[in-house]
């Protein structure tokens, strides 16, 4: 049973030219060094705060394997203490308890599982994942972090779409860093 409450968001950071990491999966385009001297700044305290209002991620494999890589390397892992449920069907490493593993059909565990469970539901990627999650109706709301590069080729923000998805734009931010935030509702009528 589908929680009212409950929210569905799915974010990325994103190259101009729509790319979330290269082809071979790389992200290290993500530190750029632009300056855009009339943007905001991020504030550490606000992202902190920010994070503790997400009460659990969801995310495909890759993007998991990608995030286990960046902690073997000492990056740390980006997901904190909340749940995080990773889409697989393969038999993969657990790194802590918060980690859940889920197969099958998603229209069924975000609306029967997750949105009775939690308020606030933050896809994390990738493109195979976000694409699944708008393809079958599950998202209300998209955020698309743009930084200032052009990569010219690499893993799409969404892969395949099979159909238009109307979208209204509900905030507009830009940072010192040259990063501009967008914020979509996505559109049910
Ligand atoms: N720039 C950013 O903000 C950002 C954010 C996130 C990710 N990324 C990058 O994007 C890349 C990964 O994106 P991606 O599009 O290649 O892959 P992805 O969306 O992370 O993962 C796709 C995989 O998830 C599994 N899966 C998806 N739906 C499933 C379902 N309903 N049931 C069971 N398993 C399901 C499948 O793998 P199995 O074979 O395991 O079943 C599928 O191949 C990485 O390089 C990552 O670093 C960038």
């Amino acid at each position: 049973m589908a929680n009212a409450d409950s929210h569905v968001t799915i974010h990325m950071a994103a190259s101009l030219d729509g790319f979330i990491a290269r082809k071979d999966g790389r992200v290290d385009w993500l530190e750029t060094s632009d300056e855009f001297a009339g943007g905001d700044t991020m504030d550490p305290a606000f992202v902190e705060a920010f994070l503790k209002t997400i009460d659990c991620y969801v995310m495909g494999s890759r993007t998991y394997e990608t995030a286990l890589r960046f902690e073997a390397q000492g990056f740390g892992w980006a997901y904190g203490d909340t749940p995080t449920f990773v889409l697989t069907t393969r038999d993969l490493p657990r790194n802590r308890d918060t980690v859940e593993f889920h197969s099958g059909d998603l229209a069924r565990f975000v609306n029967e599982r997750l949105r009775p469970a939690f308020r606030t539901i933050w896809f994390a990627g990738g493109g195979a994942v976000s694409a699944e999650c708008l393809r079958l109706g599950l998202a209300d709301e998209v955020r698309y972090s743009i930084l200032p590069i052009l990569i010219g080729d690499g893993i799409p923000f969404f892969d395949k779409l099979d159909r238009d998805v109307a979208l209204h734009l509900a905030e507009v931010k830009a940072y010192k860093s040259g990063m501009v935030e967008l914020r979509y509702d996505v559109r049910t009528e």
